[in-house]
């Protein structure tokens, strides 16, 4: 085994870091398994001046152009993050004839149409199997093992962060505020934790899903999104009195002639459902398909050498391929152009919790709001006075979305109501 392959690395932060530490802590594996010796020879931080672990033996520059313009350099791996300049930086990597891996979500769900274009028009291989799901397989699978199946559901929780904070609301009891500032103390989640609990973080990993598993493109605008901002500790109660657990869920579902729907919001899961045990920062992404029937992928979806785990994957696939010389990578698999179904005409069954005035006839205003919307009721509850309101809970049959939109607009405009305090799909048996 003569060949060497050099790489150029754009970013070492947590995940380059810990590419760099598999690389050389697996060398004589991976080289045996690659068929070749890969080393890192350069590196593209921001400060070239900071002190940095394991980078003996490699350039550190802060010139895109020295890895860009480096014919030795076969594979660029883009860990920068962000927008700009990864998505640039990877654009020209391609141009110059290099393969190109990477584990941004953001750019692969806004921009991942350009790469796969410059990608073919160059003849090189893009890969991102980190974007989603940090170091759980589920790209891969969904792009190679899975093939044979027509993909007809994803739910998966990919997003750690929010997952941690649901599991200790349920499980301590305490509140989103404590949760979240717990989170941030242990590194899960950032100084800026609205992507995360806002749900765009897995927005964007849920418009990647879909559009392979529907081999159609899905726009991250096309992706509705409500995250767990407004997930009280009351919730979580009813949840676990209904047998439920409450996840947030990247949802992409096929709706056949109505087309696809993807979407991003919390749902109480049953509690026997396989998702329902996925607990702390671990990931899961549960699908379905007409051969395999019922899948689920689970592991550590963030951290250094997770993360690293699935980078490393990706750039021993691209070692191989220049090692055999192998040119048709597997390019973008969107080859349909499926209609998007608007999230009114889906279907589900509700939890809704209401306040409302302790007073004869309010069970009736509010039975009657909901059955002149075509929702039928699977069941009401009132456990509890909230101050001088009455809290009403009430589950639905699986109706429309839309009909629970109409109900609720009838229902906040009655004076008995005083709010509605959640509104949240429940996932069936
Ligand atoms: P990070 O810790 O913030 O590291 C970013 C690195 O990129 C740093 O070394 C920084 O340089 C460098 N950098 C950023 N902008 C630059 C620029 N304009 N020019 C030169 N260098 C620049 O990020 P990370 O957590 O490793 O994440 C990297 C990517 O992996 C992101 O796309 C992220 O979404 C994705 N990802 C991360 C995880 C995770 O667990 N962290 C999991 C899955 C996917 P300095 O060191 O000089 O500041
Ligand atoms: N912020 C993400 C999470 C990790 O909490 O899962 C990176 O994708």
């Amino acid at each position: 085994m003569a060949k060497d392959i050099y790489v150029g690395l754009l970013g070492f932060g947590t995940v380059g870091t810990g590419v760099v530490r598999v690389l050389q802590e697996n060398a004589e594996d991976i080289a045996q398994k690659a068929g070749a010796r890969i080393h890192i020879k350069k590196v593209l931080v921001r400060d070239i001046t900071k002190k940095r672990e394991y980078l003996e033996k490699v350039e550190l520059t802060n010139r895109p152009e020295d890895i860009m313009d480096d014919p030795e350099i076969s594979i660029v791996i883009e860990l920068l993050g962000g927008l700009h300049p990864s998505r640039e930086l990877m654009l020209q990597a391609m141009e110059k004839g290099k393969q190109v891996v990477t584990a941004n979500k953001d750019v692969v769900a806004q921009f991942g149409h350009d790469l796969f274009d410059m990608a073919e028009k160059h003849n090189v291989a893009f890969r991102f199997e980190a974007s989603v799901g940090g170091g759980i397989p589920i790209i891969t699978p969904l792009k190679e093992c899975l093939t044979g199946n027509r993909i007809s559901d994803i739910m998966g929780i990919v997003n750690g962060t929010t997952n941690y904070m649901l599991t200790k609301m349920a499980e301590d009891g305490s509140d989103y505020n404590a949760v979240l500032k717990e989170a941030q103390r242990l590194g899960y989640a950032e100084a800026n934790p609205a992507a995360d609990v806002e749900g765009m973080d897995a927005a964007r990993k849920a418009a990647i899903l879909a559009s392979i598993a529907f081999n159609t493109r899905i726009q991250l605008d096309q992706v509705s999104v409500e995250g767990i901002t407004n997930i009280e500790p009351a919730d979580i109660n009813y949840a676990n009195q209904l047998g439920y657990v409450i996840k947030l869920l990247a949802v992409a579902k096929d709706y056949g002639d109505r087309g696809v729907n993807v979407r991003v919001h919390p749902v109480f899961l049953p509690s026997s459902h396989p998702l329902a045990s996925v607990k702390d920062v671990f990931n899961a992404i549960f699908l379905r398909g007409n051969a395999i029937g019922d899948a689920m992928f689970y592991g550590r979806g963030a951290g250094s050498l997770p993360t690293a785990s699935a980078v490393v994957a990706d750039v021993i696939s691209e070692a191989r391929d220049i090692v055999n010389d192998q040119s048709s990578p597997i390019g973008c698999t969107c080859y349909n152009k499926r209609p998007f179904c608007p999230l009114e005409d889906t279907e589900s069954s509700y939890y809704v919790r209401l306040h409302v005035k302790d007073e004869p006839g309010v069970l009736g205003a509010i039975a009657t709001a909901f059955g002149d919307s075509n929702v039928s009721l699977k069941s009401v509850i009132q456990t509890r006075m909230v101050g001088t309101n009455a809290e009403i809970v009430a589950v639905t049959h699986v109706v429309k979305h839309s009909h629970l939109q109409k109900a609720a607009d009838i229902l906040s405009s009655l004076a008995v109501v005083d709010k509605i305090r959640s509104v949240i799909r429940v996932e069936a048996e």
